[in-house]
């Protein structure tokens, strides 16, 4: 899916929540020309829900989704938090039952594994529905009510608007109050708990290891049931790198028909993060090669070679100033090439360039024939 990069605010206020962060501080929010007010796309949920609708997608049964691109959001920036980031999200619409909810996370997981992030840790939770959350809500607002006072500033304001959210406040002034706060476990009602525990068979009949962690709550308002995040502790501070979950209730809330669905994004800068402490000691696999022109008219030659190999879908780089050869064999490493075709006026004389394997730094020659013959000779050799 690709969407505006800003929409009208009211759908972020409508689908994200007038209680989050996002869009009580977060939100790059202006008037256009005509005075409607335009924001800058805080997240990809809501504007896919909003397009999917616009684009009848739902009546043509269950959908799944993915996106990738930019989000904005007027946040301190540190590490792992930018106000311009990107994002690799999936939604999955017109399932209620959990296998889906399954199969979403186990996209994540299998994408951040795959990546070899050993560390990584999927935390799932239920939040419970519209049931049961408000019988949870009370109870949280009867737990903090009395401490308010002692509470960070956040925490305060939020312990009357999103009690939930305090959960995973991070301050030290709130920690006692949230270790002692009720778990939604004990309100979840039936169809929650049923949803929660066929969850939980599901990952585990698809092998996929999590934990269940009460705090994990989510800053978006959408979510019914399901939530989950996938954290690694390459990250720091803001250690989650995906974070997802169930949202039965947008789509209605957004003028459409009852569709339940799932989803999740990841956070591609902070993926990249994780990817590099991960993988610090792998180096990247040469590939293709560097064409290594000794004047002009060995330039002539190689250029018309390296048009050849380009069109054969070999990476093809070629430096275009006179260099000496060891300067244009450094370039090579830079670009990670796996040969150097390297051509100067003895080889032109001689009618064979060289052709240097760059790991095992052995020289072959090769004829100069035309170019697309060259270049035949030459896929061969990358193969
Ligand atoms: P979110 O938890 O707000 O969820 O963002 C998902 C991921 O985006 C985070 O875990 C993080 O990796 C990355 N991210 C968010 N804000 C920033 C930032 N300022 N700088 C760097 N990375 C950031 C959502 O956005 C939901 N729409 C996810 C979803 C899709 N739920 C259901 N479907």
């Amino acid at each position: 899916m690709r969407t505006p990069v800003f929409e009208a605010t009211e759908l972020f206020v409508r689908g994200v929540g007038e209680t989050t962060d996002i869009v009580e501080k977060e939100m790059y929010t202006f008037a256009d020309k005509g005075e409607r007010s335009m924001t800058l796309r805080p997240e990809w949920t809501a504007p896919v829900v909003r397009a999917m609708l616009e684009h009848q997608m739902l009546a043509q049964g269950p959908q799944r989704l993915y996106y990738v691109g930019p989000i904005f959001r007027y946040e301190r920036p540190q590490k792992g938090r930018y106000r311009q980031s990107h994002q690799f999200g999936v939604e999955c619409t017109g399932y209620v039952d959990a296998e889906a909810d399954a199969e979403v996370i186990s996209l994540a997981w299998e994408l951040v594994r795959s990546c070899g992030i050993g560390d990584a840790v999927l935390k799932i939770n239920s939040i419970g529905d519209a049931v049961c959350r408000p019988r949870y809500r009370q109870a949280l607002l009867e737990h903090f009510a009395p401490n308010v006072a002692a509470l960070s500033e956040d925490a305060q304001r939020r312990v009357e608007r999103n009690p939930l959210r305090l959960l995973d406040s991070k301050e030290e002034r709130d920690a006692p109050f949230v270790a002692s706060a009720p778990a939604f476990d004990a309100y979840l009602c039936d169809g929650c708990r049923e949803h929660f525990a066929t969850l939980r068979a599901a990952l585990s009949l698809i092998d996929i290891p999590y934990v269940v962690d009460p705090r994990v709550v989510r800053g978006l308002d959408y979510y019914t049931r399901t939530v989950f995040e996938i954290e690694s502790r390459a990250l720091g501070a803001q250690s989650a790198v995906c974070g997802g979950g169930r949202y039965d209730g947008l789509v209605a809330s957004l003028g459409g028909p009852d569709v339940p669905a799932v989803g999740f994004a990841l956070g591609i800068e902070r993926f990249l993060m994780v990817l590099a402490a991960a993988q610090s000691a792998v180096q990247v696999p040469r590939e293709g090669i560097q064409a290594v022109a000794l004047g002009t008219q060995a330039r002539a030659t190689l250029l018309a070679i390296v048009a050849e190999l380009r069109r054969s879908m070999v990476p093809a780089f070629m430096d275009y100033e006179e260099r000496k050869l060891l300067a244009h064999l450094k370039i090579a490493d830079r670009n990670r090439a796996r040969f150097a075709l390297i051509v100067g006026s003895e080889e032109l004389a001689s009618g064979e360039a060289i052709l240097r394997d760059l790991e095992s730094r052995t020289d072959t020659r090769l004829p100069l024939a035309q170019p697309r013959v060259v270049a035949a000779s030459l896929v061969e050799a990358c193969s």
